[in-house]
């Protein structure tokens, strides 16, 4: 399993202290991107995933909630951003991935609660991550949604048969207890971002996710 800390919970007037608080206990820095219209939020863009580059060598998981992408791909190949999530909702996705790969930037594609799984399965070949969110995008702290986790089973599902490099992620609400459940329902990456930065011990919380997704991965049946 790898845990991904969502800085979107951090403290942004010392984020640098809050990466390195965590850095021990982190396989990847989750990184929000959010343009104001694909989900009402602004939160940050390629000046900050310019400067975690000069701070910190964790793998820079970017989840772009924006409504055009693409404009925004040379920014983030310029700052060092490893990987770039897009969403289905905007439609055909096969050009944002060849215009990633062309910049050297790793490639995910995420559906939103609503969105069915059936609308992400013709990529699942193409594509470095799923990301499956389980909140509806715009904010931290919000309830995980548990039926989410069907949509899950069948990535999985199809990812081992075809015997696809695609890890899936889950992101939002994400906690020990629903970590346990991902876990065992698929899930390889575990977004957290409340969980571990709003926790008086964020070392100690994010110890706790991991454990609890090795325990649910150890559950899984595979298909
Ligand atoms: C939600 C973001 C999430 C968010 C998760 O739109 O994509 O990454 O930071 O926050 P928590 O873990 O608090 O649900
Ligand atoms: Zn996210």
């Amino acid at each position: 399993m790898k845990l991904a800390p969502s800085i979107l919970s951090a403290d942004f007037a010392c984020l640098g202290d809050d990466v390195d608080r965590v850095a021990s206990v982190s396989d990847l820095l989750h990184v929000d991107v959010m343009d104001g219209h694909f989900v009402p939020v602004i939160t940050i863009g390629g000046p900050v995933v310019k400067s975690l580059r000069k701070h910190t060598d964790l793998f820079l998981d970017c989840h772009l909630m924006v409504t055009d992408p693409a404009t925004l791909f040379d920014d983030f190949a310029d700052a060092g951003a490893d990987r770039c999530t897009v969403h289905v909702e905007l439609g055909d996705p096969r050009p944002l991935f060849d215009d990633l790969r062309a910049r050297g930037i790793g490639v995910g594609l995420s559906l939103n609660p609503p969105t069915p799984v059936e609308s992400v399965l013709p990529y699942l070949g193409e594509i470095d991550l799923l990301l499956v969110m389980s909140v509806n995008p715009g904010w931290g702290g919000q309830a995980f949604i548990p039926e989410v986790l069907d949509k899950v089973r069948t990535a999985r599902a199809e990812i081992d048969a075809h015997g696809f490099a695609c890890e899936i992620e889950i992101d939002g609400g994400i906690n020990a207890a629903t970590a346990l459940d991902a876990a065992e329902a698929g899930c390889d990456v575990f977004v957290a971002g409340s969980a571990v930065f709003k926790d008086d011990d964020p070392v100690a919380a994010a110890t706790k996710i991991r454990a609890q997704a090795a325990a649910g991965a150890a559950r899984r049946v595979p298909a």
